[in-house]
């Protein structure tokens, strides 16, 4: 789990309202090749659910806020994202699962690589077989 890392983004200051930025190599540790985001998510809505064989993802709260649970096959840490300035780095190889989307909620996720789906675990068996090799 030393591998994750809270992600600070520099933020501009204004009373007209704030504004942060990310730039590759100064902010985030790949370079972006795809953007996502979640949003109009259901009252007690679960998403995630998945592992990455080779992907790395920064997930941020652009707006209100949720948890986010990672599992390395050893270890569990639910964070909870509320900031958007601040971003959660996950490495590859780590099952997650968000939930507890606040209404209105926004969940940006920035990738190292566009949707490949035979880069996911969709099943959590298939994930612990190959964390345990
Ligand atoms: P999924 O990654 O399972 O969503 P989440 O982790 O948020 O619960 O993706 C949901 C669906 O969207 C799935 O059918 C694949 C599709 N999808 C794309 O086509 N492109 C993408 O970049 C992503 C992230 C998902």
């Amino acid at each position: 789990m030393n591998n994750i890392s809270l992600l600070t983004f520099p933020q501009i200051k204004d009373p007209r309202g704030n504004l942060s930025f990310i730039e590759y190599p100064q902010h985030i540790p790949f370079e972006i090749k795809r953007i996502y985001y979640i949003y109009d998510i259901s009252e007690g809505a679960e998403r995630g659910a998945h592992g990455h064989k080779k992907l790395e993802q920064v997930i941020i709260p652009l707006s209100g806020s949720f948890d986010l649970t990672l599992d390395d096959g050893h270890t569990r840490k639910t964070f909870s994202l509320k900031k958007p300035w601040q971003g959660l780095y996950i490495p590859p190889m780590m099952w997650r699962d968000l939930n507890n989307f606040s209404s209105g909620s926004v969940c940006l996720v920035l990738a190292s690589d566009v949707y490949k789906e035979e880069d996911y675990y969709r099943d959590y068996k298939d994930f612990l077989n190959d964390v345990n090799g």
